[in-house]
């Protein structure tokens, strides 16, 4: 693993792997190997999981599965330019072979800076360590971001395939690895309930909602410059986008499921009118949780000039026979009033409504709201006649909730996913096509942003901007209270 000193290992990759202990799926000759730029024995790297895995795992702590994690820690001093560092990896990891029976098999776990990429995926090409020599297998796992555009993601691909072939490579986006994202397959495609429905001829529109109630924590280095679009959207809520809007797969298969996915990636299309269709907002001071919180501006390590957006809004149109007409909204943002993320499809009007127009007055539009998070399950928002004399009807909610239905708790995106880089699993990772597909998206936007001017402040604690309020409205439609 490289990056190990970063929040991402600390607070997730790292308990992951004990959680997977812990359950009893790691095999006993399993390792994990650190590599960073720190003058430390394989002692310090287990302290430091050691640490992250009482502070963050998700499973209890029982000391006997620990000690199993333990002893196969390892820690490889070094800096990544280093030829003599990546040596003594390389033989760190054949020791581990003789000594623990891994025989060979070795996953590189990418968690770092982008510009890193190319020296590290140089070196593990350099060191032999990358080498599909026949003995074991060699796989590398790429966090995001994933590249910074069109052109820059071409670039890292083209690389990654001097030297990975396709079936080694393991893009993350933990969005795939939620249950609740995996859900939305079984309720699509294991009943027959909502797919006759699931097109133009019903649904009026869909909204795919990421708020966030934290602001950018000790993040500023990553993400000044990069902003909620490039963050966010270009991943986690295009590919909500791509598993809500596309066909039938033939297989759960990875090569079925992405194609799926690249045709409706394909599809989309931006608005024409990107001032008309966009809205983007940059957090101001404000109240979170009865407390009073800086704005961006004012964030550790943030420039007193930052363009960066911590919120945007776009629509996006299918253009499919099975979508044409029926905007997709996306929107996501920091220190917004809740955390919350989920995908609602929103149904038309009934043609006709045979009630007093007041007894009516109060009924919304059908809606099938899928809770990726918090609060997982799925609400079906339908009209219903009041309790009464009269013939009244008004909105109410039939709810699945996890919690309620099942006993099992769910893993963490990062277990499943882990587990199946190691047993060599790739439908919940994106294809190379599917990343380029997005940048396609996206770029437009982005560059239309670039020369716009600011972002428009929203107070901390709030919805977001009023600019995108009035997206929706210009479109006669509000967005869902978060
Ligand atoms: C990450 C983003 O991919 O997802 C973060 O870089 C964001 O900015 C995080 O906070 C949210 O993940 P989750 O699983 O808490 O919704």
């Amino acid at each position: 693993m490289f990056g190990v000193t970063g929040d991402l290992a600390q607070k997730k990759l790292l308990p992951a792997i004990y959680d997977l202990a812990n359950r009893g799926l790691l095999p006993p000759g399993f390792s994990l190997v650190g590599f960073a730029r720190r003058d430390w024995h394989d002692q310090d790297f287990a302290k430091l999981t050691y640490d992250a895995v009482r502070a963050h795992a998700r499973t209890s702590f029982r000391e006997e599965v620990w000690k199993q994690v333990q002893e196969g820690i390892r820690f490889v001093p070094g800096e990544f330019s280093d030829p003599g560092a990546f040596d003594h990896l390389a033989r760190c990891v054949s020791e581990l072979d003789a000594d623990r029976g891994t025989s060979g098999n070795r996953a590189f776990y990418l968690s770092i800076p982008p510009h890193q990429f190319p020296v590290v995926i140089g070196q593990l090409e350099r060191s032999g360590l990358a080498a599909q020599d026949g003995r074991g297998w060699r796989r590398v796992v790429i966090e995001k971001p994933f590249g910074h555009d069109l052109a820059s993601a071409r670039d890292l691909n083209d690389l990654l395939a001097t030297v990975f072939p396709p079936y080694s490579v393991f893009r993350i986006d933990h969005y795939l690895g939620k249950e609740t994202v995996q859900n939305l397959l079984a309720l699509r495609f294991a009943n027959e309930l909502f797919e006759p429905i699931w097109n133009r001829g019903y649904v009026d529109h869909v909204q795919i909602t990421m708020a966030e109630d934290i602001g950018i924590g000790g993040r500023a280095g990553y993400y000044d410059g990069i902003g909620a679009a490039r963050d966010v959207i270009q991943n986690h809520l295009l590919q909500l986008l791509a598993l809500t809007a596309m066909e039938e797969p033939v297989s759960f298969a990875a090569d079925a499921l992405r194609a799926e996915k690249q045709k409706a990636l394909s599809a989309v299309q931006i608005p024409d009118d990107l001032a008309e269709g966009t809205a983007r907002g940059q957090y101001a001071a404000g109240w979170q949780g009865g407390v009073p919180v800086p704005g961006f501006l004012a964030e550790a390590g943030i420039a007193a000039d930052s363009t960066t957006e911590t919120y945007a809004a776009i629509r996006l149109g299918v253009d499919t026979r099975r979508w044409a007409g029926v905007p997709f909204y996306l929107r996501t943002g920091k220190r917004l009033a809740a955390r919350m993320t989920e995908i609602a499809v929103i149904f038309q009007r009934a043609p006709h409504l045979p009630f007093n127009a007041t007894d009516a007055r109060e009924l919304g539009q059908n809606a099938l709201v899928i809770r990726v998070q918090p609060d997982e399950g799925v609400t079906l928002r339908f009209g219903s006649k009041v309790p009464g004399s009269a013939m009244e009807v008004r909105d109410v909610n039939m709810d699945f909730a996890y919690g309620q239905s099942f006993t099992e708790s769910s893993p963490e995106a990062y277990e499943r996913l882990l587990l199946d880089v190691l047993i060599g699993d790739p439908p919940l990772f994106p294809g190379h096509e599917e990343v380029e597909l997005s940048w396609k998206i996206l770029d437009p936007i982005e560059s239309f942003w670039a020369e716009a001017g600011r972002p428009d402040p929203y107070p901390a604690g709030s919805a977001g901007p009023a600019s995108a309020d009035a997206l929706m409205a210009r479109d006669g439609r509000a967005w869902r209270r978060l």
